[in-house]
């Protein structure tokens, strides 16, 4: 925890402080001896799993300036799979899944970010799908809302009911707190309607989103729009 940001809230008491940790990303009150309990638990774990050391062979799909895209398959070595696995669960951690496994893992493509300091900071992962329900803008009118009504809402916002021919189906997808709005979702996605099929090249509306977050409804109506 060397490079904590310090966030308080000044709200006249110390015990509303929240800390960014500058390493994991996890938002807790140094204050606290459970929370500080907690991100002690968390912080190595989560570093472990989004470190990347090399491999033999790497699938890469993409370069950039601050990293690249590697393409992980369902018959690559252990270690590979491993990785994905491990991040997959990072990422359903944060998006509340708990156990939801993919409809076919044997088909799953995992896309994984590596930045130049080698950690996984980006998973997208894609599946082959026939259809999917276009995600639609949102309406702004949440405010008047009850909660029931938010929930029960929610879902019919964010997709019409119109089934679409579809090809590529985003089952997950998920950049470390610590690295967002840099583009790296935009280019996982790119990169994916390059990769996915053989020789052949996505456009957007080939594209599905399954069950978006929030986040992720913002990022998808905004990929789709340019
Ligand atoms: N709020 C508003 N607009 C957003 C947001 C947001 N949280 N995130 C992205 N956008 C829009 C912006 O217009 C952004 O451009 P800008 O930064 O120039 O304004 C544009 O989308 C492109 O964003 P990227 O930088 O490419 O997206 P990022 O790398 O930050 O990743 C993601 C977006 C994946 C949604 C990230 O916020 C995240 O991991 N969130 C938590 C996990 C999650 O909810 N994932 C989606 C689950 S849905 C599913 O998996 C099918
Ligand atoms: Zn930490």
């Amino acid at each position: 925890a060397e490079a904590d940001d310090q966030l308080i809230i000044d709200a006249g008491q110390k015990q509303f402080g929240a800390t960014v940790c500058g390493s994991c990303g996890m938002i807790y009150s140094a204050d606290s001896l459970e929370d500080n309990f907690q991100h002690t638990q968390f912080h190595q774990s989560f570093l472990d799993s989004i470190k990347f050391v090399g491999w033999k062979k790497e699938r890469v799909v993409a370069e950039f300036w601050d990293g690249k895209i590697i393409l992980v398959l369902p018959d690559d070595p252990k270690y590979a799979v491993k990785k994905a696995e491990d991040v997959r669960r990072l990422a359903d951690n944060e998006l509340g899944f708990q156990q939801v496994s993919l409809s076919c893992p044997s088909q799953a493509k995992t896309y994984l970010y590596v930045n130049s300091d080698r950690m996984v900071v980006g998973c997208l992962i894609a599946e082959h799908i026939r259809q999917g329900f276009r995600v639609l803008e949102q309406p702004e009118q949440t405010k008047d809302m009850t909660r029931e009504d938010f929930m029960e809402h929610h879902r019919a916002w964010c997709c019409s009911t119109t089934p679409e021919k579809a090809i590529c189906g985003v089952s997950r997808i998920w950049v470390f707190s610590l690295a967002r709005r840099k583009g790296i979702a935009t280019r996982m996605l790119d990169t994916v309607r390059n990769s996915f099929m053989y020789g052949g090249h996505l456009t957007k509306e080939e594209i599905a989103f399954s069950d978006p977050t929030p986040d992720g409804k913002l990022f998808a109506t905004k990929y789709c729009e340019k």
